[in-house]
């Protein structure tokens, strides 16, 4: 007689009540990008480990990619993951440092020279440690658009990247150690573009249909776009000092649905936190949700225009709704495409 059945399966399962690990969190809120976060997770968890080399940054990460495919927003991810909030970020636009004159402005100036006290340095040890909560004593630094600053900024950032010391203009110094350095770059973008889909140049025209596919075998080709024009910009020592040189890949629809699907489930969330008893419940059809991916993303932009396009044709038109009185308690709203198939045209019902 056969015994009774084996379960497949062990009857306990000790880790299923772990909470979910980095790169799940990461992967969760960063969509269609999982190259990416595998590479940047294993810093993070040599510096919980403690295991971190001293003297230099936990990690130097070179960001490249096509526009609105989800650089920054890893940053501001790894920031909402590690301290609670996205915003938790010591952030430079390197747009704003464009003149030798502006990356001044990182370091202040030396003392007894004109505008000494005024201007506040903004890398200083206290705006380092001002990004850091009580869940994680690590710094994420971010240097967006790298590409854009003045070269003395890369100067700058050489004895940052090497030795994890900044001299500040009045002589002290910041210390890097604990810190995660994002550089983050179009360079290579309109190259990579071009690999990707050569009909652009069209590219408003074009049907979403035509999004490039997802590069699997492609990112490798990629990658070497990117590094290619990395390498003519920036010089040895400063691409050596780098850890991991990231390719972000541009958004398949599939992803690009996922992410209108993370925006449209932030705003139900708003909606029931911010109108408590007034909340309600907003259904879109499948063509509403086209329209708004139809124009909230492009190969060109990626996902950077959805927001936007969800304001304008979703959260603003309920606005009006909800101030004129439209929307009964615990109604619920269903949005179609109206007939001129730009817009979209609600239909309020009781619950
Ligand atoms: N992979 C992605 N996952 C989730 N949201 C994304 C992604 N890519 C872009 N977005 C959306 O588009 C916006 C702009 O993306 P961002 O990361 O700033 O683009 P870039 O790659 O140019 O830095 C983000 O704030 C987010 O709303
Ligand atoms: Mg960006």
């Amino acid at each position: 007689m056969p015994g009774p059945p084996v379960p497949i399966r062990p009857r306990r399962q000790p880790f299923a009540n772990l909470p979910p690990n980095l790169l799940d969190q990461l992967a969760n809120r960063v969509i269609g990008q999982p190259q990416a976060m595998a590479q940047i997770v294993p810093y993070v968890q040599m510096h919980r480990a403690g295991l971190a080399a001293d003297g230099r940054p936990v990690g130097v990460f070179l960001l490249l990619g096509p526009t609105g495919t989800g650089k920054t927003k890893t940053v501001e991810a790894l920031a909402d993951v590690l301290h609670g909030s996205e915003k938790s970020i010591l952030r430079v636009d390197c747009g704003e440092f464009q003149m030798e004159h502006e990356v001044a402005k990182l370091i202040g100036a030396p003392p007894g020279y004109l505008g000494h006290r005024e201007t506040q340095p903004m890398l200083t040890q206290q705006k380092l440690s001002g990004v850091t909560s009580e869940n994680s004593n690590l710094s994420l630094v971010l240097f967006d658009e790298i590409e854009k600053a003045a070269p003395s900024m890369t100067r700058l950032l050489l004895g940052v990247l090497d030795k994890a010391v900044l001299r500040l203009g009045d002589n002290t110094s910041v210390n890097f150690e604990r810190s995660l350095i994002f550089l983050t770059s179009n360079l290579g973008a309109a190259a990579m573009r071009k690999e990707l889909c050569p009909d652009f140049g069209f590219e408003s025209m074009l049907p979403p249909a035509s999004f490039p596919k997802e590069a699997r075998g492609g990112l490798a080709k990629l990658a070497s776009i990117g590094m290619g024009e990395v390498r003519r910009k920036f010089s040895p020592e400063f691409v050596n000092r780098i850890d991991a040189v990231i390719t972000y890949q541009p958004l398949s629809p599939e992803s690009l649905a996922t992410i209108l699907d993370q925006q449209l489930a932030a705003l139900e969330k708003h909606i029931r936190t911010r109108l408590e008893e007034r909340a309600f419940e907003i259904e879109l059809s499948e063509s509403a949700r086209g329209l708004l991916l139809r124009l909230g993303t492009s190969p060109e932009f990626g996902a950077r225009e959805l927001k936007r396009t969800i304001l304008r044709k979703l959260t603003q038109p309920l606005a009006a709704l909800v101030e004129g009185g439209k929307i009964p308690p615990y109604g619920r709203v269903r949005a179609d495409v109206s007939e001129d198939r730009e817009s979209l045209e609600f239909l309020v019902e009781e619950t």
